[in-house]
């Protein structure tokens, strides 16, 4: 800890936030104690984001009722730095890979500058670069710290911070913002959910739009719905509406209570079957474990609406398996009831698949999450083409699987069919 003069202070702690911005170690910044002129404004948060191959900085100002995103280039950022802190804010947390520094302005006019390890992680690369700027720290990284294999020390990469708000409150982390272990799957899932999300994102260039609009249908506790909307509005700085749509009218004022409790603009829930959906304009369709066709209903609305991204995952596959007519060269295996559901289960989701690849979806189907935190660990995620392709040969296809099973209908081809 040392007391020097503000500007020594502030332009030291300006060079260690340029740092580790440039070395993409930067985890967060926030700014706190606000005593300016706002009387909404509590604080400011600070990420790391990367928009059209640009690193930019998002800046989440947080005020009592609602949150307003703003993005600059780390030279704007720093000018407003320099304007800010000890005037308007009193407290500055820069959170790295490698290190925690506080930076604080005392009623008295003292200016204390704390650096510490981050104990979560070790990255000893950083550490060293760190350590070769600061001449005044003494907190040197402990030898047996140098000496530790790389590899050992890498923690996990997650897409969601376990330090975010919704996440407490959704009962996933504890007060101390650690993980109730009675959560770890939920946590995991929503992790793999988002990571699969952001690479669809990136493919799609979804994030450069001005607003993007999201429908979750199911959402049930919306776990999802809540990773998804904090992901895209507080993650990668854009403008957001989430809709969930749920049956359950007590989950869905739960779920409106926890977003206004959290001043969460930008998400709301609304009581109803995904069937009656009014069709508006969305970017992104989300449909996890809503029961059987439900998830028929949601990827056509999902088609309808011309949404760019539609990721699903498949839950009980009631429909089809009662319509099978086992070709008699596989009785013998689908006379066991277990292989009858697992073939329902593929027939079903590949000609949704099928189906989203007819209308216009590069379509992929793949295990999400591994089986030991879920059963319902299947996805299909669609991609909207940009280039309009010829489909009759996909048609040929879906007809001749259903022939040869003996499907007489299924859900999504009929919807798709009356278009309604
Ligand atoms: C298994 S939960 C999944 C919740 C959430 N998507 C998740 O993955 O955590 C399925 C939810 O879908 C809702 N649901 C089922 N059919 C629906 C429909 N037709 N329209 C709207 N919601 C539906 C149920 O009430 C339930 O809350």
């Amino acid at each position: 800890m040392t007391t020097v003069p503000a500007t020594h202070e502030l332009e030291q702690f300006l060079t260690y936030i340029q740092q580790v911005f440039n070395d993409s170690s930067l985890q967060r910044l926030v700014l706190s104690k606000y005593v300016g002129s706002d009387t909404e404004l509590e604080r400011i948060t600070i990420r790391p984001v990367k928009i059209k191959d640009e690193s930019l900085l998002s800046f989440l100002y947080e005020y009592r009722t609602r949150h307003i995103t703003k993005n600059h280039p780390i030279t704007e950022a720093v000018a407003l730095w320099q304007q800010w802190l000890g005037q308007d804010f009193k407290n500055a947390h820069l959170l790295s890979d490698a290190w925690e520094i506080q930076l604080s302005f005392s009623k008295k006019g003292k200016v204390l500058l704390n650096k510490h390890r981050n104990k979560n992680t070790t990255n000893n690369a950083t550490d060293e670069s760190l350590e070769h700027d600061n001449e005044n720290d003494k907190k040197k990284p402990l030898a047996h710290d140098k000496q530790k294999p790389l590899a050992h020390d890498k923690k996990k990469h997650r897409f969601v911070e376990q330090s975010r708000p919704y996440l407490r409150e959704l009962g996933i982390t504890d007060n101390n913002g650690q993980i109730i272990p009675a959560m770890s799957r939920k946590w995991k899932q929503i992790n793999k959910f988002i990571e699969v999300l952001s690479s669809a994102i990136d493919s799609t260039g979804i994030a450069h739009r001005e607003e993007v609009h999201i429908a979750d249908f199911g959402s049930g506790k919306a776990y999802l719905t809540f990773a998804v909307h904090d992901y895209l509005s507080a993650q990668l700085g854009v403008k957001t509406q989430v809709t969930g749509v749920e049956l359950r009218q007590p989950l869905v004022d739960l779920c409106n209570q926890t977003a206004s409790k959290l001043c969460l603009s930008g998400i709301q829930f609304e009581q109803g079957d995904v069937q009656h959906f009014a069709v508006r304009g969305i970017n992104i369709m989300i449909a996890l474990h809503a029961c059987d066709t439900a998830t028929d209903y949601a990827i056509h609305m999902g088609i309808r609406s011309g949404a760019e991204i539609i990721m699903c995952s498949p839950c009980c596959h009631k429909q089809i398996r009662p319509q099978l007519k086992s070709p008699s060269l596989l009785e013998p295996i689908l006379h066991h009831g277990i292989h009858l559901g697992q073939e329902a289960e593929m027939v079903t989701d590949g000609l949704r698949a099928l189906l989203l690849e007819a209308n216009g979806y590069d379509t992929q189907v793949f295990e999400f999450i591994s089986l030991e935190h879920t059963s319902k660990n299947k996805m299909i995620l669609a991609q909207k083409r940009k280039i309009a392709r010829d489909n009759s040969a996909i048609l040929l296809q879906i007809k001749a699987i259903k022939e040869f099973y003996g499907i007489t209908e299924h859900c999504l081809e009929r919807l798709l069919k009356d278009n309604v």
